[in-house]
Parts: C-alpha cells; structure tokens; sequence
C-alpha cells in the first residue's frame, strides 16, 4: 500500500518524507490557499524532494480547458499527475490525456459507479473521498470496499486513491478494503505511529535504564 502526504506545505512534506513512509503527495486548491504560495513554485519544489506522484488539480471546468491546462501542468515535472473533477468533462479530459500518456488522478469521486466511468475513462488514479461522505452521514469506506471489489472484478489498472482521509480508522480501513493508496494529512500520519502503550514502554524502559549500574 502507498501512502500519499495530503498537503502543499513543503515543511509538512518534509517531516512525512523523514519518517520515510511517503510514496508521493496529492495536493488541492484549498490547501495551495493554507500555504498562500504560487501554485508552479510549490510543484516545482515538491518535486525536489518526492520521488512519486504529485497530484496537480485543472481549476478549468471545460474539457478542451482541462486538457490543455493539463498539458502545461504536466510539463513542470515528469511526476505530475493531473487532478481531474468527476464529471462529463472531467472524463472527457481524463480520456483525452490518458491517450496523450498524461497521468490523471480524477477527484471528488463519491460513488463507485464515478470510480467504474473513471477507470473506463483511463484514470491513473481514482479519488473516493471517505471524509466528506462521512459528514454527511454516508459511510464512504463502503465506497472504496465496494470500487476495489469492482476494479478487482475486471482488472483494472486505476489505482485506488483513499482521499478526504480524516483519522487513523480511515486507514486501517483503506488497508483492509485492499486500496492501493491513502492520502493522509501529517497530523493523521503522527496519529498512525502512536500508542499508549508505546508511549508507556519508553518511559519504563528509561527509568529502568537510569538503575543498571554503568561503569
Ligand atoms: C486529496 O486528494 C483531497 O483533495 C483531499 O484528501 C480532500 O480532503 P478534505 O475532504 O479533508 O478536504
């Protein structure tokens, strides 16, 4: 499974890369606006550090507008993967670029019949968002068990891309459902590594440490 840091804040991506568990980065327009940086300048620069996939989304909402803002996105790095909304449009473009031998990563998906049309469409990377459609009372890990089920049905190369990924369960959940990819914000990365009883056994193991004799 390949875990994806969800951010555009290089310093955040720095200290996921540190705990050497990350595979690539997805970023979105909402998180550009939180670091408050050029949208080139911050790919560019993650691009330096993460030997993986970076999610890069079309803020265009025609086809023929995606395709081409794809293009030049996609020029900034071999690493970049076009994020695509789901949508008509977002399909269509996903398609065209997919036949251009762009990588595409369609977001906002909440349905696994969106996922199916994004794999038919030669998505890389399909995003089910489990968070959102949890806030709205909709379990979305149902979701993601039952796009892995149909992707495994007919062996299809689309990645499963766990997004909107809010807590450590979200996770386990995207292990188990056999995902190949979760995004996880750094704070839920941190979340994953700590337990209390870890956090008990080093601070016992100290102590006992401080009563063997030293010489
Ligand atoms: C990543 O690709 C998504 O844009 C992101 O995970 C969305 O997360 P949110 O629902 O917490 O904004």
């Amino acid at each position: 499974m390949k875990f994806f840091i969800d951010s555009a804040d290089v310093k955040e991506i720095r200290v996921a890369l540190e705990m050497g568990c990350v595979d690539g980065v997805t970023t979105n327009p909402s998180l550009l606006a939180k670091v408050g940086r050029p949208f080139e300048e911050v790919i560019r620069e993650i691009a330096t550090l993460v030997d993986g996939p970076i999610s890069a989304e079309c803020i265009s909402t025609k086809a023929e507008d995606m395709v081409k803002e794809g293009i030049a996105l996609a020029a900034w790095h071999p690493n970049v993967v076009i994020k695509i909304p789901m949508g008509v449009e977002g399909l269509k473009a996903t398609r065209a670029l997919a036949n251009k031998g762009i990588s595409t990563n369609v977001t906002l998906v909440f349905s696994p019949l969106q996922a199916l049309l994004c794999a038919k469409a030669g998505a890389s990377f399909v995003s089910p968002f489990v968070g959102r459609l949890d806030d709205i009372g909709q379990e979305g890990m149902e979701m993601v068990r039952q796009t892995v089920a149909i992707f495994d049905n007919y062996g299809f190369a689309t990645e499963v891309l766990v997004a909107s990924v809010r807590n450590p369960i979200h996770v386990l959940h995207a292990a188990l459902a056999g995902a190949h990819v979760a995004t996880i914000p750094l704070a839920v990365l941190k979340q994953l590594s700590e337990h209390p009883l870890t956090t008990l056994g080093i601070e016992r193991f100290l102590a006992d440490w401080e009563k063997v004799p030293k010489p």
